[in-house]
């Protein structure tokens, strides 16, 4: 017997939930410093192009996949496969993705709590104060992140915002708070970058990021930027698949995933022009790479006239961001609670959001809190702690491995005809897009990610 299911009131909602989940720290936070170290223009070239070769095609499937199956990664892989190759197996990618959803917010959730306290203290001026000197707020930093309680009450109040939008479903939920915050983000994003554009590091910093200089780049920058693309892409793990499984039959899919890819990357874009403005303005040293989010721009930021509604202004914009994406991660979660365990919203919700707070502990606990998480190490150098391992862990295989599999699943498991009779519903006569599609997700997807596993395994590279 089929429950009623959650749809999305109409187009916009699908767009601003998916591009809610996209836009995320991934943009605002990752982007801008692996670009840093990849040199600028050239590695921004190949990111949009990663994009729109892998990313796009494989958020297609995800989309289409989804709104056939109509239920949650594994209850979608079950229907779909029923009659193929390999049969009930594929349930297993459904429940790899499930996983990473459940690891992915248990740490994502940790550093989106720290946005709640910066904001609190650009409202109250204590950011200010400690920001006055670089050093002392890179101290604060340290302790913070070491400090336990701190951890654990930023993680805690995070994931009850998460469970508090998702436990009142797809419409009266996700896509409402999706719908206000969404156009905040772009009103903060589009003020910062108009300030951005008055500074005197705005040449430099448009130069640096569009003028390609390829002898900078290495295979490796190319191959961090397709890892770059699924995770701020949210793709990999269902987060799309179970967006599109609230789709209207009458939304065209292919226009829907390319307006999430652009926006997606616009985000990551402008933010890139919003902190290197600032940075070349003020000749900041980057080398703290990692932490240009949270120690070098306060710093800047009050350097500035209004550095104080700057700085909040800022991390309100970080911290919307964060929520719209931790959303997906526990949606996907949820919604294999309630289609295959057949619990309520609510039950699913507040239990599975309860364990990935409780689990979450763990990674608030280990930058530093405790010792023995903060030291746990699975992954060799540079992955010390339960935090990073689990990131590694995430982004280097769940999400290469999810995608590599649902791109064959979509372009060879899956019959044509049925692709297309997805496809074609709310986007009439794209024969030849599909046709096109088609080429992407059977071949070159499936190349370029191989090509991220294969230069992980054997060539010992990180996508972080
Ligand atoms: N895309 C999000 C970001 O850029 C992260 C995310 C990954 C969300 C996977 C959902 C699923 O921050």
């Amino acid at each position: 017997m089929a429950s009623p299911r959650g749809q999305w009131s109409g187009k916009l909602g699908f767009i601003l939930a998916a591009a809610g989940s996209a836009v995320g720290l991934g943009n605002l936070w990752k982007f801008p410093y692996i670009t840093y170290e990849n040199h600028g223009g050239g590695f921004v070239l190949v990111y949009i192009a990663a994009v729109a070769l892998v990313g796009l095609p494989i958020m297609i499937a995800e989309i289409v996949l989804g709104r056939r199956g109509g239920l949650n990664p594994v209850g979608t892989f079950r229907v779909l496969a029923q009659g193929r190759p390999g049969g009930r197996l594929w349930q297993a990618v459904g429940f790899l993705g499930v996983a990473a959803g459940f690891i992915i917010l248990s740490y994502y959730s940790v550093v989106a709590g720290w946005t709640l306290r910066y904001i609190a203290m650009a409202i109250t001026g204590e950011l200010g104060r400690l920001a006055a000197d670089p050093h002392t707020l890179a101290t604060f930093f340290g302790g913070y992140v070491g400090d336990g309680g701190a951890q654990v009450l930023g993680h805690a109040l995070f994931m009850a915002a998460t469970m508090g939008a998702v436990v009142f479903g797809v419409k009266g939920g996700i896509e409402r708070v999706a719908t206000v915050l969404m156009p905040l983000l772009f009103l903060i994003l589009i003020g910062l970058t108009v300030y951005a554009a008055t500074t005197d590091g705005f040449g430099e910093a448009m130069r640096f990021l569009f003028t390609p200089d390829f002898g900078a780049l290495s295979t490796r920058s190319i191959l961090e930027a397709l890892g770059q693309a699924f995770f701020s892409l949210s793709l990999g793990m269902g987060a799309m698949l179970t967006y599109g499984s609230y789709m209207r039959k009458d939304d065209s899919i292919p226009v829907s995933a390319l307006q999430v890819s652009v926006l997606d990357t616009l985000v990551g874009l402008l933010a890139c022009v919003i902190m290197f403005s600032i940075i070349f303005t003020y000749r900041m040293d980057v080398s703290a790479s990692a932490g240009i989010l949270f120690t070098t721009l306060p710093t800047v930021f009050y350097q500035m006239p209004g550095g104080g509604i700057l700085a909040a202004g800022f991390y309100i914009l970080v911290a919307f961001a964060a929520l719209t994406s931790t959303i997906s991660l526990l949606e996907v979660v949820s919604s294999y609670a309630i289609d295959e365990l057949r619990w309520t919203r609510r039950q699913a919700t507040l239990t599975m959001g309860g364990g990935i707070f409780a689990f979450g502990v763990l990674n608030a606990l280990s930058l530093g809190a405790n010792a023995k998480l903060s030291t746990l190490n699975v992954f060799g150098e540079g992955k010390d702690g339960m935090f990073s391992t689990l990131d590694f862990l995430s982004a280097n295989w769940l999400l290469p491995v999810g995608g590599l599999l649902i791109a064959v699943f979509a372009g060879w498991i899956m019959a044509r005809r049925e692709t297309w009779d997805e496809f074609r519903q709310g986007h009439e006569g794209g024969e030849a897009l599909f046709t096109g599609w088609q080429v992407l997700i059977r071949f070159a997807a499936p190349l370029a990610v191989g090509a991220i596993i294969f230069s992980i395994v054997f060539l010992g590279m990180e996508y972080q």
